[in-house]
């Protein structure tokens, strides 16, 4: 009784322990910058891949506390909401920016709709719809991270409830 208590209760607590180091770094992932395009940047599309922003992003996963960087020249970056979007209306963002090089934060969890605000630029298939999810469920950041942040207040709880439910 009392060996195989033992040997099953460590073989319990080491899955345990690695379940809960799994879900542990998934919650705590670092943000990610993008850059939108890649090499390319925020450019108008080539006349045959004017989905090619669509594409990028549904390409990539976006987080809440990600950012997502623009570079380009002579244009602009505006968000818009949903009708604005398809319309190509850029005469009521949310926000704006010209500077050549913006910075986004995806600081909620949702839908992002970017159109260029250069004339004719979004027509022209300058425009991205970038999804954030509520939260990831894979783990993308390296093991290491284990090592970096302490282990959890509730993983400890829940190790020592289980331990518990063995020894009474
Ligand atoms: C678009 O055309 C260019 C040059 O003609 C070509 O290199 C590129 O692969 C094409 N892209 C797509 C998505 O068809
Ligand atoms: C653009 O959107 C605004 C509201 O967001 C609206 O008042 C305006 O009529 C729209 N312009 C066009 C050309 O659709």
């Amino acid at each position: 009784m009392a060996s195989s208590f033992s040997l099953n209760s460590t073989i319990q607590l080491v899955i345990l322990f690695a379940i809960f180091s799994c879900l542990h770094f998934s919650i705590v992932t670092s943000s990610h910058e993008f850059q939108v395009g890649g090499l390319k940047g925020w450019v108008v599309p080539p006349s045959n891949d004017t989905d090619m922003y669509n594409v990028w992003a549904s390409n990539n996963r976006f987080q809440i506390g990600d950012s997502i960087h623009f570079k380009y020249k002579k244009d602009s970056v505006m968000e818009v909401g949903k009708e604005n979007y398809n319309d190509c209306n850029a005469t009521q963002p949310t926000f704006f920016s010209n500077n050549g090089n913006t910075e986004f934060k995806l600081d909620h969890s949702g839908t992002f709709y970017f159109i260029s605000g250069a004339s004719g630029h979004c027509e022209k298939g300058q425009k991205m719809i970038v999804r954030v999810m509520i939260q990831d469920v894979h783990p993308k950041s390296s093991a290491y991270h284990v090592s970096v942040f302490p282990i959890g207040v509730f993983e400890i709880i829940f190790v020592l409830g289980f331990v518990a439910s063995y020894l009474i």
